[in-house]
């Protein structure tokens, strides 16, 4: 079980420096934080993100093969893939959510999105994947947050409007990812905020003083107080009695966020007013970024159209952006390549095809072939073309088939939602899991 600890307090500390004493530079230049991700810079270049090193300054755990196995044991099933390869990594209190689960008590997933395009990139699809499969698995409610305020509030140029208007088109994308409406409630912050909610929004503010907002999240004086205070609403979904309709009032069923590690620091903050609150404290799971088009030294953005490919982009414009943006990881030329080999560590053709290429064993053949040299750049290429240009149609026909009945039912909190909280553990069901 993972220990209490300050986490706030531990927060906002600089990575400890290498046991020898040398400060270590890499720590201090790679910079995440929930708008900006870049690798640390080597001789003017950006290096891929130290995933390990975040472990280390964030506090939170590696998931490893033995957590793996217990999951499986516990769920009968084969860990996704994106567990299986490491893309998602690291967690917190995972362990003591799955000892609860064990004895047949309930938990929710909450997950969100900050509606800042129309359109959504396929990094984003990550998250949303992977919740899918967890509410597939432990067969548990959902709730997905849609910050319109957030947008609004950090977004200068952004009118009410606006973001209004891409949290219909987000909703709906996130609608094609095949929840299950009678256990998901997707809501926007604009239009759900009811008494239940902002009571839980003041609560919560209560217990964060300005400097520690200040020291967690970077701000300074000249920011407006709606971004100090925006926390206290990213929080607020994390308690379960928020949503009085679907849990009841007692605010006792703790949640499980799967994001990208980017959100951690939200949650560090939800954990610690979580005991001044006495609520359950939420448990997190947390994934790499899929990187941009650039490379891995930064993540995939909507607000960059030359980092991302789009949900909703042609197969024509996926081919154009992997053949010509891609940073491949491949020699200078032909001859280079077949002596020496291409590293796939930093070729993001071969990353996207770590997070979408189900096959296991075509993908350990494509790594020691590209890695031999045997196989080259425009052939890695082709295969990632393919590979995302399918998972894309796929998401597009199912977007299509999004209603406006299919959308009022995810958005309307009153919807009669199915949501036994008893898990399958507790009555010896195997659920029904779809890839
Ligand atoms: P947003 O819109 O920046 O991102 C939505 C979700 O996608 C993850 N993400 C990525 N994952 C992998 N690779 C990437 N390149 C990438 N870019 C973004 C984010 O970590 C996130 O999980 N403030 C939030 C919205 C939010 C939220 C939440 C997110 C509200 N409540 C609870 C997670 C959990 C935001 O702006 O996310």
């Amino acid at each position: 079980m993972t220990a209490a600890t300050p986490e706030t307090v531990e927060a906002v500390q600089p990575a400890p420096p290498h046991p020898d004493g040398t400060p270590d530079t890499a720590t201090q230049d790679q910079v995440v934080t929930p708008w900006e991700v870049k690798g640390a810079e080597v001789d003017g270049k950006l290096a891929a993100i130290d995933y390990n090193k975040l472990v280390e300054s964030f506090g939170t755990r590696l998931i490893d093969e033995a957590l793996l196995e217990r999951l499986e044991k516990l769920t009968g099933q084969k860990p996704h893939r994106f567990l299986r390869r490491g893309m998602f990594f690291s967690h917190r209190d995972l362990t003591v959510l799955l000892d609860r689960y064990e004895q047949g008590k309930p938990f929710y997933l909450y997950t969100g999105r900050g509606p800042s395009s129309g359109s959504m990139h396929v990094g984003h699809a990550v998250p949303f994947i992977f919740c899918k499969w967890l509410q597939d698995v432990f067969q548990v409610p959902l709730v997905i947050q849609l910050t319109d305020d957030e947008k609004f509030l950090f977004k200068q140029e952004l009118k009410i409007a606006d973001v209004e208007k891409f949290t219909r088109e987000n909703a709906r994308d996130i609608m094609a990812f095949g929840f299950d409406p009678e256990k998901t409630f997707i809501f926007s912050n604009l239009e759900y905020m009811n008494a239940a909610f902002y009571k839980n929004v003041v609560k919560i503010s209560k217990t964060i003083t300005t400097s520690v907002s200040k020291a967690t999240f970077g701000f300074v004086d000249s920011d407006n107080v709606g971004k100090i205070g925006f926390v206290s609403v990213q929080a607020a979904p994390a308690f379960s009695n928020t949503f009085p309709q679907i849990f009841g009032p007692k605010g006792d069923v703790p949640c499980l966020i799967p994001c990208a590690i980017d959100q951690d620091p939200y949650f560090r903050l939800t954990r610690d007013v979580a005991t001044k609150l006495k609520y359950p404290k939420p448990a997190l799971l947390h994934s790499k970024f899929f990187p941009a088009l650039q490379g891995p030294g930064t993540k995939m953005s909507a607000s960059d159209v030359n980092s991302a490919i789009y949900l909703h982009d042609t197969p024509n414009q996926i081919k154009k952006k992997v053949n010509t943006k891609a940073f491949s990881g491949g020699r200078d030329n032909v001859e280079e390549h077949k002596k020496y080999g291409g590293n796939c560590d930093v070729d993001v053709s071969f990353q996207y095809l770590r997070f979408f290429l189900e096959d296991d064993e075509e993908l350990g053949d494509i790594r020691k072939r590209y890695t031999s040299g045997d196989l080259l750049t425009g052939h890695l290429k082709q295969r990632c073309i393919e590979v995302v240009s399918e998972m894309v149609k796929e998401f597009q026909e199912r977007r299509k088939a999004v209603t406006d009945e299919t959308y009022k039912n995810f958005m309307n909190p009153d919807f009669p939602r199915k949501v036994s909280m008893k898990p399958p553990s507790a009555t010896n069901t195997k659920p029904e899991v779809k890839k």
